[in-house]
């Protein structure tokens, strides 16, 4: 049976027929519902993209409702489990798990990328002893652009690995030289003999010693929440990276433009945001005062709520078991009552309740990663790494998409219009 939609336009009496086609009509086929030949035709009013696909993809599966996330249709829970991040990222952008060759391939093409032309270390030098890691990161991910100009061929299959590779190995580089920009402490260079979270650790913290040997369970720790980051569906900063990206710009610009997006404070600055409200709120006392303040409108519970998730975010979950994990090893973070007790508090209130507002991945992120001894301004670095892979397979599935053209939302104007222009010396005399 061909599903259809029968719309009649009650301004005309006129009906028409629209295909309904994987539960949606195309918003194109809206335009044959005209006044008359010289009006435009109907259009869709969709602030935010709250009801509107904006393409095909095979990528990641989401049910908000029941709390499901899949990777090309691998649950998370097993994801974070059984794999490692390099794994995942070889799946989200290959679509299948590697062979063991494929997959000694893979690991050998982004250890052996990690390194950055050294003019990259002398241009993050000239950031100020304050800058902020994200913008740090932004800007020098856009920039490996002008050090590859090659990777504006994005017809090209083996330009475009190439590219994708070296994006997915630098990224660590990069973040953890922003972060040793903020201390002043010499920028350590990749070390390919550990692993991929191993080195970012290293790179982080390394000081004197001759070789920088992390505690497996925290390196173990970053992996899986690299691996719970690593996509997120049609996300505000994967919109970015998809709409930069579908004016055939190279893949540095349209990820730097995804970076751009996620430090927004409801975006991947949430984290930052989350802890920043722990350390205010205090103690537990202070809870039941700060939720007053919520329902007022007067703040917002950072690490709360979801566009897409109305039931508790599976990956929140997770990050909640590794915390135990991670304070094994570094001992409790003293927030961590706080964030339970708030937790408790949120899901029993009914302001919450009746909104569906469930702790998402950023309300328990922050507290590891403090544990770590990251301050808040990285947090979001730890994200956009981990998010790196999901923005390439993203990036690389919307420039073999037939249907994709470059992206060009409509608007409805309320401006003013045909006024007649007074010049400047008429007006102010
Ligand atoms: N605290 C208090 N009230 C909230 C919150 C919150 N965290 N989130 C939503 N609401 C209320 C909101 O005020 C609205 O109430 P009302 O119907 O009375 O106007 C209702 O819930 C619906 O919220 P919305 O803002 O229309 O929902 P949205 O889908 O546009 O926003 C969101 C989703 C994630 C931006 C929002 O929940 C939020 O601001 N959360 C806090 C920031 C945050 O934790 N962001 C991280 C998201 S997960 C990781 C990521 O994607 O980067």
């Amino acid at each position: 049976m061909t599903e259809s939609l029968t719309v009649r336009d009650n301004r005309t009496g006129a009906e028409y027929e629209i295909p309904i086609t994987d539960g949606t009509i195309r918003a194109a086929d809206l335009g044959q519902i005209k006044l008359n030949d010289d009006e435009p035709g109907l259009a869709t009013y969709d602030p935010g993209f709250v009801n509107t696909a904006s393409c095909r993809s095979s990528i990641t599966y989401i049910d908000g409702d029941k709390g499901i996330l899949e990777y090309r249709g691998y649950p998370i829970e097993q994801l974070a489990e059984k794999s490692n991040f390099l794994e995942v990222a070889y799946l989200l952008i290959h679509g299948d798990l590697p062979s063991k060759e494929q997959y000694d391939a893979w690991v050998h093409e982004i250890t052996f990328h990690t390194f950055v032309h050294e003019n990259v270390k002398s241009f993050m030098h000239g950031f100020r002893y304050d800058a902020h890691p994200m913008g740090m990161l932004m800007a020098s991910v856009g920039a490996l652009s002008t050090f590859y100009p090659e990777s504006g061929r994005i017809e090209d299959p083996d330009n475009r690995h190439i590219q994708i590779v070296r994006m997915i190995a630098k990224m660590p580089t990069l973040g953890a030289w922003a972060f040793r920009h903020a201390q002043g402490k010499p920028y350590v260079y990749p070390d390919n003999d550990l692993s991929y979270a191993e080195n970012f650790l290293s790179m982080l913290f390394k000081m004197s010693e001759v070789k920088y040997a992390p505690d497996p369970r925290i390196a173990k720790a970053l992996d899986t929440l690299f691996i719970l980051h690593a996509d997120h569906e049609q996300n505000c900063s994967t919109n970015a990276v998809r709409s930069v990206g579908s004016s055939q710009v190279d893949p540095y610009s349209a990820v730097a433009a995804g970076i751009g997006a996620l430090y927004g404070p409801l975006h991947g600055g949430a984290n930052e945001a989350v802890l920043k409200m722990l350390r205010r709120i205090g103690s537990k006392d202070n809870i039941p005062a700060f939720i007053e303040g919520v329902k007022n409108g007067e703040e917002r519970l950072m690490g709360f709520g979801h566009r897409v998730y109305k039931n508790y975010d599976p990956r929140a979950k997770i990050i909640k078991k590794a915390c135990d994990d991670v304070f094994e090893v570094t001992g409790v973070n003293p927030l961590l009552e706080v964030a339970q007790e708030l937790e408790r508090i949120a899901l029993e209130d009914e302001y919450f309740v009746k909104r569906r507002l469930y702790p998402n991945v950023d309300f328990y992120s922050g507290l590891i990663y403090e544990a770590l001894e990251f301050p808040p301004e990285m947090f979001t670095v730890l994200f956009a790494i981990g998010r790196a892979p999901g923005w390439l397979a993203q990036w690389l599935e919307l420039v073999q998409d037939k249907d994709q053209k470059i992206a060009r939302p409509k608007q409805i104007y309320t401006g003013a219009r045909t006024l007649d222009f007074v010049p400047a010396e008429e007006r102010w005399a």
